[in-house]
């Protein structure tokens, strides 16, 4: 279809490809290109009013039945089979096949994994896996995070939109704590009988971060709770020293320094001497001679009351550890991206 204007033949083209490209087909019908003809038929001499204005109509149904062809189309197509194994026009030697598994090899952050379970096995802590999609209320609530603090703010979640029972957006967890409130109810009746909770979480957890060496998307941490009578910051220092010297296979020193988490109080940051220099500093360390680790602290009066725990009775410690760092750190391995990389080099050295 011809339009005599050339301006008005210029939108025509542009207009056209742009349905071709984009998805949402019924907005060209707005854009903004159309609008600005109609606002020129104001400034053009009276005569030449009523032809400019019928060629833009004259475009615009155009317009809109091209959308009701693209539209017919789209509804007409048959469905694809997406459980089909591949596209069946593929050549015999293009199509995929299976690795057989004797190809395959764990992956380093799960062999490390199970290296660090075996130790914790060793002092008495039992494991319980961590959940890849929870609610507010065992991301924040039950964390001690009351609702709309500004604490909220240190965890950058990414939601999804499926909501959860109080119409609140479901969370991909950002940290392993919203297994706390769940260990401390389903242990908390074998404390009365002089059974302590002694729990470590492994698990995925999301943050919304700008991406480095140090610094991924998705990544691993380890939980870990334990509550008793009389517990107190020594027993937690202790704790991950023993680990912490039993996973390196060497000495090491620990520093604690104060830290703020809504769920701890006091809460710490835990560092220790460089495995690498000694505390000479090297690029590990940034040549600081210390390596910070983890987050941790006394488990929160609040925290245990909601877990259906007497705080006036019974006191824990919980930390929170990055298992990729660890593992880089034990494996000198430079970038937190290899892991989730799926780079079969990288993965190879590790079989
Ligand atoms: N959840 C914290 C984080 O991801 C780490 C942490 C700190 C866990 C203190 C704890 C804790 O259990 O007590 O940064």
């Amino acid at each position: 279809m011809a339009y005599t204007n050339a301006q008005i033949a210029e939108v025509e083209k542009l207009l056209k490809v742009r349905i071709t490209e984009t998805d949402d087909k019924a907005a060209v019908l707005r854009a903004p290109e159309l609008r600005a003809l109609y606002g020129e038929i104001s400034q053009l001499p009276e005569g030449e009013r009523a032809a400019f204005g019928q060629e833009i109509n004259k475009l615009k149904s155009e317009l809109e039945q091209l959308i009701q062809e693209h539209k017919e189309q789209a509804e007409a197509l048959p469905p694809i089979d997406v459980t089909a194994p591949f596209d069946a026009n593929t050549a015999a030697d293009k199509r995929p096949s299976l690795l057989s598994s004797e190809l395959g090899s764990r992956h380093p952050l799960m062999t490390e994994l199970a290296k660090i379970l075996d130790i914790f096995s060793r002092m008495g802590f039992t494991a319980i896996e961590s959940r890849q999609l929870d609610d507010d209320y065992h991301m924040f609530e039950t964390l001690n995070f009351p609702a709309d603090h500004p604490a909220r703010d240190i965890f950058d979640t990414f939601m999804v939109e499926e909501k959860d029972k109080d119409g609140k957006p479901l969370i991909a967890p950002a940290h392993t704590s919203i297994m706390q409130n769940r260990v401390l109810k389903q242990y908390s009746q074998g404390l009365e009988h002089g059974t302590p909770i002694s729990v470590v979480i492994p698990g995925r957890v999301y943050r919304n971060e700008d991406l480095d060496a140090r610094h991924e998307h998705t990544f691993y941490q380890l939980e870990g709770i334990y509550v008793d009578n009389g517990i107190h910051v020594g027993n937690l220092i202790a704790t991950l020293k023993t680990f912490l010297e039993e996973y390196y296979g060497q000495a090491l020193e620990v520093r604690t320094q104060p830290f703020y988490f809504p769920f701890t109080e006091p809460s710490f940051e835990f560092a220790i001497s460089c495995p690498f220099c000694e505390k000479r500093g090297c690029s590990v360390c940034s040549q600081s001679g210390w390596i910070e680790l983890l987050g941790c602290g006394m488990v929160h009066p609040n925290v245990l009351k909601m877990g259906g725990i007497d705080p006036t009775k019974y006191t824990g410690f919980a930390w929170g550890m990055g298992i990729d760092r660890l593992v880089m750190m034990k494996q000198n391995i430079e970038d937190v991206r290899n892991f989730e990389s799926g780079k079969l080099d990288f993965l190879r050295q590790f079989k």
